[in-house]
């Protein structure tokens, strides 16, 4: 093929995927244009083989630097994941790798996650041998402590809370969670994957509220996503140790490379994502992350209030930038599918099944005026 033929191969592919404009279903978004000059700048970046590329590793430190500030520990170590999952696996491959030292075999031992639990835990329970509890919840979509402490045994290894679940945006009583892993000294991780670039950035009642990191002494590690609100490429997730020992614990020797051992669970691995997430923290610091969540909160509120005056309830009061809605008697997959027609792009919840909506940096005033009247057509004619 020669090269005119390839980019207008390419340019028709291009065509085919949706942009994200219309686009209401997804933790993406569009990266911000420092994070595009950056990842295209250090693209054949390998942070598996850092010696290579001590100015990339540079910035991967100061990245985790930075989102370690951001998550009351500048201290936290960790490093650029490719997302969610891999931060979640890691997590939970420490302290699996530390109790095995201690004599637990790994069918032994289990970690109790709540039932939102994004679904990278299911891949942790088949990974790493280890059984996935799932606690129940309160009437309001977060984990309940008592079904939580009725989990518990003495093959507990980990309590699992998150900060901004997929589904419903919610945060679980992260503070409770670190107080009870205290008390029998036992491993607490948050999956912040969503909310980590969501919470810091609410109004100081909520930030309070809602407190879900290292302030909190139970917390031992936090997954926090760059690639979702944090506006950087993909693939740019980052997983934070409190303590350094954790991270040891997932140390291979790399003969051959130019580092003694690696952490990470991917080999080769993307620099130029660690770059644009980089970039981005240093370019927007907390003043341009503040001002990108105070938008997506404003249309979070505009489309609940756009919703009620249709006479739809959101499931929960969002907590983030998430808006969940009960359609009453109406049939959730058929409004799904109607609102596809008309070009939108939104997905459902499971229990209770809701139409979902993830206000993103994209989404814009105008497109939710569009989005209510469509949803106002539809919800009619259901
Ligand atoms: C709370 C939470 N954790 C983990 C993940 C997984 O992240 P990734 O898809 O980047 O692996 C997601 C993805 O939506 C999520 O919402």
């Amino acid at each position: 093929m020669n090269r005119e033929e390839l980019e207008s191969l390419l340019a028709e592919k291009k065509r085919k995927d949706r942009p994200y404009t219309h686009v209401l279903s997804s933790m993406c978004t569009y990266p911000h244009e420092v994070a595009v000059y950056a990842h295209r700048m250090f693209i054949e970046s390998n942070l598996g083989d850092s010696g290579l590329f001590p100015g990339t590793k540079e910035m991967e430190d100061e990245a985790v630097r930075m989102i370690g500030a951001l998550l009351g520990n500048e201290n936290a170590c960790g490093y650029i994941t490719t997302g969610g999952t891999e931060s979640n696996i890691q997590a939970i491959r420490a302290i699996r790798n530390r109790k095995r030292k201690e004599g637990l075999r790994n069918n032994d031992m289990n970690i109790i996650v709540p039932e939102t639990a994004h679904f990278s835990f299911d891949k942790i329970a088949d990974i790493l041998s280890i059984e996935v509890r799932k606690a129940g919840l309160d009437h309001q979509l977060r984990v309940d402590l008592r079904s939580v402490e009725e989990l518990m045994d003495e093959h507990t290894i980990s309590l699992v809370g998150i900060a901004g679940s997929t589904e419903f945006g919610q945060v679980d009583p992260i503070k409770e969670l670190a107080e009870i892993a205290e008390d029998r000294g036992i491993f607490l991780h948050v999956d912040a994957a969503f909310g980590g670039f969501v919470i810091p950035f609410l109004p100081e009642r909520e930030r309070s509220k809602y407190r879900f990191d290292f302030s909190l002494d139970g917390v031992s590690s936090i997954s926090i996503d760059p690639h979702k609100m944090g506006m950087s490429t993909i693939p740019a997730g980052c997983l934070l140790f409190r303590d350094e020992s954790y991270l040891k614990e997932l140390a291979v020797p790399t003969p051959y490379l130019t580092t003694r051992e690696q952490y990470s669970l991917i080999g080769t691995r993307s620099g130029a994502s660690a770059a644009a997430t980089f970039a981005v923290l240093k370019y927007l610091g907390i003043e341009g992350l503040h001002a990108v969540v105070e938008e997506c909160m404003r249309l979070t509120r505009f489309l609940v209030d756009g919703a009620r005056r249709l006479g739809i309830q959101p499931v929960i009061e969002p907590v983030t930038n998430v808006v969940t809605l009960q359609l009453a008697d109406r049939d959730v997959d058929r409004t799904v599918h109607a609102l596809r027609e008309r070009g939108w792009e939104v997905s459902t919840t499971r229990s209770p099944k809701a139409l979902r909506m993830v206000i993103m940096p994209h989404v814009t005033e105008e497109l939710l005026k569009q989005f209510l009247e469509d949803l106002s057509d539809v919800y009619a004619s259901n």
